[in-house]
């Protein structure tokens, strides 16, 4: 099942470094260590399994390499999607530092982590306030809801509910538990990042080893979660990595494109919602300006076709999960994208499946079908 060509934006990473050894200062942001620690921590939650690391043959045929998986985050703790392993043990890492007692965590989502949030929140027994902004859909908030949180709706984007959680954060003492981080709120964000990291044991603990991976971009600290742990571990041999975006909002793109984190104005208005992010987080940046060897972003369409795709096979995948796949199938298309990232028909692609229907109404409007119909 080939994709159909649109148009896309690629570049190779300018500020690539891919012999210098994960250092000191990468390790202040995130380690093999911390991951170790996170999937020790993780592996303990009533409901922990490993995700399953789908193949996929009749894409890897029709896009010319030995393999692709899908790594499917669609039933992570129920929640749907991958989120819980960063904001849920951020807020078990806050609780244990601080203890329960009075303790409120607030953060800004797109819908994901604000339920991972509320739902780590219900775990530990303690409040939680999030922020979401005008775009968010009313299904994705009340899916938030449903864990015992309060939602309050404020800003246009992402970026603006960010700010709203910190100043209401700031004037009751809350503590935030925010996925992307900024000049001197750093602690928190590390730990969602090393969360991710899990994402990365898991596969390896089934012995696959990828020659590319395609990982989607919000803010870029899933990017950022999975790279650290394999350049720490596989320095130079490292997959080859490419940072996926939407169109509207690739400021991971841009970034590279500048050499400094740079954030992207306008509505942002993307149908990958979980992505809809207009300015970097800084420490994931400080990962991936010299670890990601490159940053493609990509059209709605190619996100929808390969959400329908998928579903043809089965699969049910939400749209900000199949961005990375999409991107693939594009690059595997086209043939400048395929030498830049030396793709042939040996590679082995792993692709992270980061959501399920997580708002199955969304869902059923994109594919044509409901996630149930779709999986029975
Ligand atoms: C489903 C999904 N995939 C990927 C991402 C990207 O994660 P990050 O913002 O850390 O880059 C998000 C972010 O919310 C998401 O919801």
């Amino acid at each position: 099942m080939p994709i159909n060509p649109l148009p896309t934006r690629f570049l190779l990473n300018p500020s690539l470094d891919r012999l210098k050894p994960y250092g000191a200062d990468e390790r202040t942001i995130l380690s093999m260590a911390g991951g170790r620690d996170a999937l020790a921590a993780i592996r303990l939650w009533e409901g922990y399994k490993p995700t399953p690391l789908l193949s996929l043959p009749t894409m890897a045929a029709a896009c010319g390499v030995a393999s692709v998986q899908y790594k499917d985050e669609g039933q992570r703790f129920g929640l749907k999607s991958f989120k819980a392993l960063g904001g849920a043990y951020a807020v078990q890492r806050l609780v244990e530092r601080y203890g329960p007692a009075n303790m409120t965590v607030t953060c800004a989502t797109d819908g994901n982590h604000g339920r991972a949030v509320a739902w780590g929140a219900r775990r530990a027994g303690i409040r939680a306030v999030i922020f979401v902004h005008e775009g968010v859909s009313e299904g994705r908030a009340k899916a938030i809801s449903a864990f015992g949180a309060e939602v309050r709706r404020e800003g246009r984007t992402y970026d603006d509910s960010v700010r709203a959680s910190a100043r209401a954060a700031e004037f009751h003492g809350w503590h935030i538990v925010s996925d992307t981080s900024w000049p001197g709120y750093e602690d928190t964000p590390k730990a969602v990042m090393q969360g991710y990291a899990v994402l990365a044991m898991e596969i390896e603990a089934e012995g696959v080893r990828p020659s590319h991976i395609f990982v989607q971009g919000g803010v870029g600290g899933l990017a950022a979660g999975v790279l650290s742990y394999r350049w720490e571990r596989f320095g130079p041999d490292r997959p080859i990595m490419t940072v996926v975006e939407p169109d509207k909002a690739a400021c991971l793109l841009a970034s590279a494109h500048a050499g400094i984190p740079t954030a992207v104005d306008g509505d942002l208005d993307t149908v990958m919602a979980g992505l809809a992010c207009g300015e970097p987080s800084l420490l994931a940046w400080h990962i991936l300006k010299p670890g990601a060897d490159a940053f493609m972003a990509i059209p709605d369409a190619a996100a929808i076709e390969t959400m329908r795709d998928l579903a043809t096979l089965g699969i049910v995948a939400g749209e900000s999960g199949v961005a990375g796949l999409a991107g693939f199938r594009l690059a595997a298309q086209d043939p400048a994208m395929r030498a830049a990232l030396q793709i042939d028909n040996a590679s082995r692609i792993v692709v992270y499946g980061t959501e399920g229907a997580t708002d199955p109404d969304v869902y059923r409007a994109l594919v044509g079908q409901s996630p149930e119909d779709v999986t029975a």
